[in-house]
């Protein structure tokens, strides 16, 4: 951790799928210690990609980032994941044929030794991910299930968590559990980065927020006070 507290630093990256289109055009952004912080933007603004840079599934042709005060921008996704960063992708976060207890497993990859004690915990917060514990992850709800991949996220103690989308096809009440146990997980310590559909909620659970359009931060400010100016309401919230 970075004396100004500082978990990531995001700096001017350039990046995308091919060296032909850049979908990220420069783009920047920061997570301090305690935050909750939110993208929000249209589809296609590159939310998803930029967190897949964060954490090192892109090849970034220009730009840094750091975490806890260290430059990861040369590191793989797994070295990001030693250093801290833990990503649940927007889509196949859970492996459907294999059972909760496997999922959970698996996920404890950097410390297969705490495995156990790790699902215990998890366990312990989410009491029907014990309750379905030998039930494959496919028969889940679609909120449970989103719920399982945090906890899978959650596997390798990690120090900053990266959500993309984690409310995407919930129900409003299924969506609202997810922001509580997001919620939760901030309060005991852990800064959250996260992208999302559902702006208004999410902004209004964030420390702060960001707005990306077309690969480049277009605002940001006080996630409260993004979801109330009426300009972001107008482009960006519907209304
Ligand atoms: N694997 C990929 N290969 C090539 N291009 C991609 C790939 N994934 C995304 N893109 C392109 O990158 C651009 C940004 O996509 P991205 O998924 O980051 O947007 P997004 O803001 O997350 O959108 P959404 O709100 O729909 O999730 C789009 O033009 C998209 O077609
Ligand atoms: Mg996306």
């Amino acid at each position: 951790m970075s004396e100004a507290g500082t978990v990531l630093t995001v700096d001017a990256i350039v990046g995308g799928y091919s060296t032909a289109e850049q979908i990220l055009k420069g783009t920047s952004l920061r997570v301090e210690r305690g935050e909750i912080v939110t993208i929000i933007g249209p589809n296609g603004a590159g939310k998803s990609t930029l967190l897949k840079a964060v954490a090192g599934l892109l090849t970034l042709s220009a730009g840094s980032i750091t975490l806890n005060g260290r430059d990861v921008s040369r590191e793989n996704a797994l070295g990001r994941a030693r250093h801290g960063m833990s990503f649940v992708p927007q889509e196949r976060n859970v492996f459907g044929p294999l059972t909760v207890a496997e999922n959970l497993s698996i996920s404890a990859f950097l410390h297969p030794a705490r495995a156990k004690r790790k699902a215990d915990e998890m366990y312990a917060r989410y009491p029907f991910l014990a309750a379905r514990r030998r039930s494959q992850a496919r028969t889940l709800s679609g909120g449970q299930r989103q719920i399982l991949a945090m906890a899978m996220g959650l596997m390798t103690e990690p120090s900053l968590l990266l959500l993309d989308e984690p409310t995407a096809g919930l129900s409003p009440k299924a969506a609202d559990e997810l922001f509580e146990a997001v919620i939760a997980l901030n309060a005991d310590g852990l800064p959250i980065l996260m992208v999302e559909q559902h702006a208004v909620e999410a902004l209004e659970i964030s420390t702060r927020g960001y707005v990306l359009v077309a690969g480049r931060n277009s605002a940001e400010g006080n996630g409260p006070a993004l979801a109330s100016d009426p300009d972001i309401r107008r482009l960006f919230l519907g209304g």
